[in-house]
């Protein structure tokens, strides 16, 4: 089977090759620039996976959304974790801000959230979620790993990004919702 993904991220290309590594895995000369209009992470992934499939007619295409979310503050940042602080903001101006919302917070549950989209001729076929239960730190604490990572705890009290890569992959939310890909794949198509 072919797979067309809806990014240009080589993490994520390598993280997706290496899970579904039954598959051909194929990426777009010329990304489009899709705007995520949606209000959840679903819906984020559908309208790219949608789209993106029109272009590419009878073939499959995966998109992806993801983010955090935390309890204390309703669910933010939500589908706006990427540009938390504001429009072109860096991941050290989202994690200052959270760390400042959340300064008073007594609880500081939060989970890091990833739904992909499996779509064909614009229509979505199927759609996965993962999800990483942890707690927000009260600092920044470790230096892998990239976005929110150096201040979400997990339950051995390590910060996500004092985890090495291969540790993360394995507990990630991007690899539970491509678990939940690989074995519709497997099964189905
Ligand atoms: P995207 O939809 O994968 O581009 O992710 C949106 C935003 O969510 C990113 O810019 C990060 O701020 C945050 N995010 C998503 N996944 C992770 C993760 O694994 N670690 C830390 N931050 C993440």
């Amino acid at each position: 089977m072919r797979l067309y993904l809806s990014t240009k991220n080589k993490h994520k290309i390598t993280e997706i090759s290496s899970i579904l590594s039954d598959t051909e895995i194929l990426t777009f000369d010329d990304l489009p620039d899709i705007e995520e209009t949606g209000t959840t992470f679903k819906a984020n992934a559908d309208i790219k996976s949608k789209y993106l499939s029109t272009l590419v007619p009878d073939e499959y295409v995966i998109a992806d959304d993801s983010g955090i979310v935390c309890e204390a503050l309703d669910g933010k940042p939500g589908v706006f974790s990427a540009r938390y602080a504001h429009e072109n903001a860096t991941d050290n101006d989202n994690i200052i801000k959270l760390l400042d919302d959340m300064k008073d917070a007594v609880n500081r549950k939060a989970y890091f959230i990833c739904n992909i989209s499996l779509a064909k001729d614009g229509a979505v076929i199927a759609s996965f979620e993962g999800r990483l239960n942890g707690t927000i730190a009260h600092e920044i604490i470790g230096e892998n790993g990239f976005g929110y990572d150096p201040i979400f705890l997990l339950e051995d009290g390590r910060s996500l990004a004092e985890y090495s890569s291969d540790e993360k992959n394995k507990i990630s939310h991007r690899m539970a919702a491509l678990n939940k890909l690989k074995k519709l794949i497997t099964d189905n198509i």
